[in-house]
């Protein structure tokens, strides 16, 4: 079968590799009939995640078809429809039974980073009870895509960690895929003012048609200050980091208004300054989380019955065969205008 390799720092190819078979009692092998790239893949790509090895197969999104399944799988069959989240867990561990589903002890974020993942015509699911979900008849495959991952992320790590209040006020700096998936279910909550900063004018643009009240563009370096100016010196309740560099994080910790949350989302390589001589007397809550995807099933129902359009978020599609230009395409989003680039097998 086809599938797209990491082969270290900068390298990847589109290589024929033997199909998975199932290794546990609570594995599935499925059919990938739709997968993504994401920006995680990207910071493999650099190098930047030393845990992935080279040899692996990309990807930790997708929906498909159950192939086969061990004889420990009691919930799906061959032929089920399933969306595949990027955690996989065992469901019975400490951790699990926290909901904690990221630090499961022999699962968590594994798909396309410890073991191969999705960018291939089939991947090996490990606790394929607790880490597959049935799709509803009828559903959208396409847009439920962007539930593996990016929208629980936006979700669990920017809007419930933020606290998103009615009446609040909430800047996301950045204005990616996950930025955007903060943006569209901030809005579940009726917050007054959604702020959206990027440098990137176009992805500003999409969010405002997705319901952003202002936008700013950092290049000028007076990010800080339009946000003060725009709530009234006060700064806003929730910052959402979903960048992962240390100078949007800076952005945040100088936007906090006090009694609020900086919610980080981004994935960070390097460290930050922690700004204690202004935020000791701010009373305000720092959080970080990795997805743990135990809001699919919520944010399923809510794509379902049209509460939110996440078919807007994808801009490009290509066949498994073109992977290498999706790659490409998703890599120059500021000249491509990507967003998220479906691929089907
Ligand atoms: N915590 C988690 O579980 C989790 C899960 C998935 C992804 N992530 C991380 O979330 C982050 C966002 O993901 P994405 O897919 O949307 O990434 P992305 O790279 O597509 O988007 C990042 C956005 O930040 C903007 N940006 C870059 N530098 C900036 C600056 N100085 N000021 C303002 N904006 C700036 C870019 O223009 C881009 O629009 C990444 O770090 C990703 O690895 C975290
Ligand atoms: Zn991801
Ligand atoms: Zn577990």
């Amino acid at each position: 079968m086809q599938a797209l390799v990491y082969n270290g720092p900068g390298q990847k190819k589109l290589q024929d590799r033997a199909k998975p078979a199932v290794q546990m009692p609570g594995d599935a092998i499925v059919r990938v009939t739709r997968t993504t790239i994401c920006g995680t893949d990207l910071h493999i790509l650099k190098g930047d995640v030393a845990t992935c090895a080279p040899g692996t197969t990309l990807g930790h999104e997708g929906v498909g078809i159950v192939d086969s399944v061990g004889p420990g799988v009691t919930t799906f069959k061959a032929g089920d429809r399933v969306l595949i989240s990027c955690i996989s867990s065992c469901g019975r561990c400490e951790p699990c039974r926290k909901g904690l589903y990221s630090h499961c002890t022999t699962g968590g974020w594994i798909l396309g980073h410890r073991i191969d993942g999705t960018q291939a015509e089939f991947v090996r699911i490990p606790h394929a009870d607790t880490s597959l979900y049935p799709i509803p008849e009828g559903a959208d495959e396409e847009a439920l895509v962007m539930l593996s991952d990016i929208l629980p992320t936006g979700f669990e790590c920017g809007v419930l960690n933020g606290k998103v209040q009615p009446g609040c006020s909430v800047a996301i700096v950045g204005a990616g895929p996950i930025g955007l998936a903060a943006l569209l279910t901030a809005q579940f909550y009726a917050p007054a003012e959604i702020i959206m900063i990027d440098l990137d004018d176009n992805r500003l643009a999409v969010g405002k048609r997705f319901g952003a009240t202002a936008t700013i563009n950092s290049a000028a370096g007076d990010a800080a200050a339009q946000v003060m100016k725009l709530t009234g010196g006060r700064g806003v309740d929730a910052a959402i980091e979903a960048v992962g560099i240390p100078a949007t994080f800076t952005l945040c910790e100088a936007i906090v208004a006090a009694g609020g949350t900086i919610a980080n989302v981004g994935v960070h390589g390097v460290g930050v300054e922690l700004h204690l001589e202004r935020l000791w007397s701010h009373n305000v809550t720092i959080t970080t989380r990795l997805v743990d995807t135990v809001s699919i099933p919520m944010l399923l129902k809510t794509v379902q019955s049209k509460r939110i359009d996440v078919r807007q978020l994808i801009t490009h599609r290509y066949r498994l065969d073109q992977i290498v230009a999706a790659y490409d395409t998703f890599s120059r989003a500021a000249d491509t205008k990507a967003l998220k680039v479906i691929i089907e097998a």
